[in-house]
């Protein structure tokens, strides 16, 4: 799989300040799928998150796990995670910079991966897809909150190359719905939980790991 390119890791260090700044679009629905993460959760959880931008929603869950490995390929972001960690006197959290395509976790294996507004950034969503699958024990949830743009807000696929030209936006993999449902079988998933909030906001699944998918050479 390919690396994150330059440019996008350039755009993400660069929005890190705004981003950090942004309110939540929509605080019932991000109440909703913090509360269905939890359900996931216990004291005893490992748990690995790709993209997790300024570290907010990996602050709010630590308390119901036993540790976050939290990874970004943006050191600005992280820096701003980490800030927040500390400030929240959030102790088990570690921040690490990768990109989830070159992100090399070595033997070890996560009972929970978090990819919360990630997956549509991703250039080639089913091989990240199964990537997460290598990095979950067997049974293990990965857990997905993601804009499924071809349904939501297909207008913008013609306005996008022009942004992306000018700096303005980052690689976006636009899919529908089905699509991205249509990923997880060939990722070795099967859908535990789905939750399509409507209008704009992305849609979350939960998905448990039911096949080993290798993804070596
Ligand atoms: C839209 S933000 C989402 C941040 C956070 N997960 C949230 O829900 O607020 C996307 C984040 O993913 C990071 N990112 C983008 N592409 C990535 C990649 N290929 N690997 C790891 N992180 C990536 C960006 O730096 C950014 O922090």
């Amino acid at each position: 799989m390919l690396p994150i390119a330059e440019k996008d890791r350039r755009f993400w260090d660069k929005t890190a300040e705004s981003y950090a700044e942004s309110p939540i679009a929509d605080e019932d629905t991000y109440q909703k799928k913090l509360e269905l993460t939890r359900k996931y959760l216990t004291p005893e959880s490992e748990v690995f998150e790709f993209g997790c931008g300024t570290g907010s929603t990996a602050i709010l869950h630590a308390p119901h796990a036993k540790h976050i490995l939290a990874t970004d390929v943006s050191e600005n972001m992280l820096k701003i995670a980490r800030q927040r960690a500390e400030d929240a006197d959030v102790k088990n959290i570690t921040f690490k910079q990768a990109g989830i395509e070159d992100y090399d976790a070595g033997d070890r294996e996560f009972d929970v991966v978090l990819g919360l507004n990630i997956i549509h950034l991703c250039k080639e969503p089913l091989a990240v897809m199964q990537k997460v699958n290598s990095l979950l024990k067997p049974g293990g949830y990965f857990i997905q909150s993601t804009a499924c743009l071809s349904s939501s807000m297909p207008y913008i696929r013609p306005v996008l190359p022009l942004m992306r030209l000018f700096g303005k936006a980052p690689h976006v993999s636009m899919f529908s719905s089905k699509k991205l449902r249509g990923y997880l079988p060939g990722a070795g998933f099967s859908i535990a939980e789905d939750f399509v909030p409507g209008g704009r906001s992305a849609e979350f699944i939960v998905a448990k790991k039911v096949a080993r998918i290798s993804t070596g050479p």
